[in-house]
């Protein structure tokens, strides 16, 4: 019997991006998108136009180079954030406008302020607006999972006459529980007369550790989309983790009545990559993309998996893409072959001048480093925005930081702001803790420091160390990265590239707000 579809809906740019320091640039979000389409990921949530000039442009240029998946825009139930929503999403070769309003009696009467009646007409209103653009559009009631049932007939009924094609059910606040969300997605479509017009969609989020849980009890009574994202990104305590959704669907085909349509061996890629551009690692223990997650310690275990891998396995680790890692180029590699690989990982530079650049970095990493994996390659393009490279404000020129036992440790560096030079040294507890004392003598930011962490991208002692740093400033947070085989010089890099990104100052709000 063949098996329904479950759409995955990935909102990694979206929600994702909602929690603190993991705002993403354009060019982070183009090389995101072309991993979820490789992936298969059936709908792309690319962001909040109307947050920001810079979210429009973003959901405009995803939307502009996607093919295979749908690219979704966000909009709260208003005229101007619909049609920033439709005019971001109108590139794309199948575009979808997202709008929701809050259903809740504490978000109806505290934050919106509005009668339940008067909800019921915007959200209507919105929808006829985004049919002026698509006939694809999701509505979602806002904080549903503390919504009366009653009302959400009601209010669901109406949109759903007024031309939403997908109606979404958040648990906006990670309230509820497997069983009750079940219970719920299946009253709402036995109860509402015209629910077999759309798509049943869930949004959980995991204040509670369950949005995981609900979402697949939601799947088990009837919901065939689930919004979701990569490694769990999302406002506080994070979304359902798309890889999660996945396996368990798959793993489990003698439950679920559905399957996705997504190519596993493309998870550990995708989980790496967002990883890596909001600086968000992940614990080694964390589901299919922890480090550990295929990892035998257990001599008993061992044993049992040598004998049969299924004694202990319920999937193999080749099949969520735990091959990566392999040696892609070395020293005496060409431009060709460096162009065709970073194609290959999904990394389209856009100008000639930015492969130029790349492949220079690539060269000198090479002459430090033997074997180059794809994970090195990613970190290269990361560590900086190639394209704009020539526009940042602040550049480490060069860095000599020295500690010895017994002695203070201390770096000198060479900074340029805007193209002059200024040069600082500081002492410091440790080397790095020096060069960024250097690095605010000549800037004096004033931020915070809230997060450093170094990982290492390969295995081996000369792997390159991958350092985050995160800013905060006058309430605003941002993530640097930075990579390099010496991890002082990687740190550096990471602290320079959290000041530009204070420094570009774009301005954004959250659609919860
Ligand atoms: O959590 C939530 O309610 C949301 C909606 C905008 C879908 O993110
Ligand atoms: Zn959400």
């Amino acid at each position: 019997m063949s098996k329904e579809h479950l759409i995955i809906f990935d909102t990694t740019m979206r929600d994702g991006e909602q929690s603190p320091g993991a705002s993403m640039t354009r060019e982070e979000k183009l090389r995101i998108a072309r991993q979820l389409e490789r992936m298969r990921v059936d709908v792309i949530e690319a962001g909040f136009p109307a947050a920001s000039e810079g979210d429009f442009e973003s959901v405009k240029a995803v939307a502009s180079i996607i093919k295979d998946s749908t690219v979704c825009g966000l909009a709260r139930a208003n005229e101007h954030d619909v049609r920033r929503c439709g005019e971001a999403v109108k590139p794309a070769s199948s575009p979808r406008v997202h709008t929701f309003i809050a259903t809740s009696p504490i978000h109806m009467e505290k934050k919106l302020r509005m009668e339940p009646s008067q909800v019921i007409e915007q959200a209507v209103r919105a929808v006829k607006w985004a049919r002026e653009y698509t006939d694809n559009i999701e509505f979602s009631p806002e904080d549903a999972g503390r919504s009366d049932s009653d009302f959400l007939c009601r209010i669901l009924e109406r949109v759903i006459a007024a031309g939403a094609t997908t109606i979404n059910i958040p648990d906006t606040v990670g309230y509820t529980f497997p069983e009750h969300f079940g219970k719920l997605i299946r009253a709402l479509r036995e109860r509402i007369p015209n629910s077999d017009k759309v798509v049943w969609s869930v949004h959980c989020h995991n204040d509670l550790g369950l949005a995981v849980a609900n979402s697949l009890a939601a799947v088990l009574n009837g919901a065939r989309q689930v919004e979701c994202t990569v490694n769990g990104l999302g406002e506080r305590a994070g979304n359902a983790a798309l890889e999660e959704i996945v396996m368990a669907v798959r793993t489990r085909q003698d439950i679920f009545p559905c399957d996705t349509r997504i190519d596993s061996s493309q998870i550990v890629p995708a989980s790496r990559l967002v990883s890596g551009v909001t600086g968000f690692p992940v614990q080694p223990n964390k589901a299919i993309v922890g480090a550990n997650a295929f990892a035998h310690e257990a001599g008993i275990h061992q044993d049992g998996v040598i004998k049969s891998r299924d004694t202990y396995e319920i999937m193999r680790a080749e099949d969520v893409g735990w091959n990566a890692n392999r040696l892609v180029l070395g020293k005496h590699s060409g431009r060709n072959a460096f162009r065709q690989r970073l194609q290959e990982i999904g990394i389209m530079l856009e100008s000639e001048e930015a492969l130029n650049v790349a492949f220079k970095r690539f060269k000198e990493l090479a002459d430090k480093k033997h074997e180059i994996f794809d994970e090195d390659l990613q970190a290269l393009i990361t560590e900086e925005n190639l394209e704009q490279v020539e526009n940042e404000h602040y550049r480490l020129v060069s860095l000599t930081a020295h500690s010895e036992t017994g002695e203070q440790p201390f770096a000198r560096l060479v900074v340029s702001e805007d193209g002059a030079e200024r040069h600082a040294e500081a002492r410091g507890s440790g080397p790095v803790d020096a060069t960024f004392k250097a690095i605010e003598s000549v800037v004096g930011s004033g931020a915070e420091l809230l997060l450093y962490s170094v990982n290492n991208i390969t295995t081996g002692t000369d792997s390159q160390g991958e350092v985050t740093v995160r800013l905060s400033k006058n309430g605003r947070i941002v993530n640097g990265q930075g990579a390099d085989t010496d991890i002082v010089v990687a740190s550096a890099k990471a602290y320079v590239n959290a000041l530009n990104k204070l420094h570009s100052k774009v301005e954004r709000i959250n659609p919860q707000v």
